[in-house]
């Protein structure tokens, strides 16, 4: 019995285990319950009484050792295995280059036109892409047949004249009116669509982010304010604001913005056609007659509006010179805005 022990002892001592196959072979050879050690335990009935305890004891000592060198390999072999692995997989590295995906300039312009308002107290409104008449002209005041519904190059659908693909996002401010009581003031971003041909500086599909405030009270100069402080949060604190006459069948007095060029300071160059400064939307005071067809007294509420072009905006803050490149999806334009949260 004893010179079983030794010679197991051996066996255990001399077991080399260079991988999880041989491991499991040492465990069914030593350790398992099924084991050279194991069944020496059963012989322990024939080892003659006085001899049981010094008998036991080694017998003990040998199923230890057993499986102290089991964990001890296992642990080995364990830790082989992370140090290979981390060899490959340095949690340090930055990523791998052109991996990481990014926001299209669009939704970087449109995220920072919201946090500006935002912060003014003005909220989001959304509505459907195919609208009706009334929500598209007929409540914003262009009167049925009146040329003014030409000013925008409507899709309209061939089955049925009264739905049309919406010209501007206009359409979800009639909503929101409709829907809500003053103080109004909602930004109403989305994708708008004119029958146009597409060239660099044309599409017809694009974004617009029209913004519209409705309270007692609501004057010229809280429409002048609101823009002049949007323009130099968007762009630079620098940039000069100016306003020229124009018309809108919803707003009275309508106004066209311009802003000093973000490309050459307003020194004037080809963006600017050298006049110093470049349009970026429209604006006005909310018509009467608008606020009359969405269930808002016009005798105790005014308010103003103003509607731009998102890409036109990205255009000059990006120096993009190609409205196409918008929505060709070369990742190759893509990528260069990728840093842009
Ligand atoms: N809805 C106008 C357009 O799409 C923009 C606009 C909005 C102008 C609000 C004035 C006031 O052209």
């Amino acid at each position: 019995m004893q010179d079983k022990i030794k010679a197991i002892e051996q066996e255990i001592e001399h077991f080399e285990v260079k991988d999880k196959e041989s491991l499991e072979q040492f465990r069914l050879a030593f350790v398992n319950r099924k084991s050279k050690v194991a069944d020496l335990f059963n012989y322990m009935r024939d080892v003659p009484n006085e001899e049981k305890k010094s008998m036991g004891q080694l017998l003990n000592g040998l199923k230890q050792l057993a499986e102290a060198k089991f964990k001890a390999e296992q642990d080995r072999l364990m830790q082989l295995q992370s140090s290979d692995s981390s060899r490959h997989e340095d949690l340090t590295l930055p990523p791998m280059p052109g991996t990481e995906g990014g926001l299209h300039p669009i939704t970087v312009v449109k995220n920072r036109f919201v946090d500006i308002f935002e912060r003014m107290g003005f909220n989001v409104s959304e509505g459907p892409e195919i609208e009706d008449d009334w929500h598209n002209f007929t409540a914003l005041n262009f009167p049925e047949n009146h040329p003014a519904r030409e000013m925008q190059d409507t899709f309209f659908i061939e089955k049925n004249p009264d739905i049309a693909l919406r010209t501007h996002t206009s359409s979800v401010q009639v909503r929101v009116m409709e829907n809500a009581k003053p103080p109004i003031r909602t930004l109403s971003p989305g994708r708008v669509f004119r029958n146009e041909a597409i060239s660099a500086r044309a599409h017809c599909v694009f974004h617009q982010m029209e913004g519209l405030y409705i309270n007692k009270g609501v004057s010229f100069k809280d429409l002048k304010d609101t823009l002049y402080h949007f323009a130099k949060e968007m762009f630079h604190k620098d940039t000069k604001v100016r306003f020229r006459p124009s018309y809108f069948p919803f707003t009275e007095p309508s106004a066209e913005m311009d802003i000093s060029c973000q490309i050459c300071g307003g020194k004037g160059c080809n963006i600017c056609k050298h006049s110093g400064w470049v349009e970026i939307g429209g604006a006005g005071m909310v018509d009467p007659n608008v606020l009359k067809n969405c269930g808002i007294d016009p005798e105790e509420y005014t308010g103003f509006a103003f509607g731009m072009g998102i890409e036109r905006i990205a255009m000059l803050k990006y120096q993009i010179k190609d409205l196409r490149l918008f929505t060709e999806n070369d990742v190759r334009f893509l990528e260069q805005f990728r840093h842009l949260s």
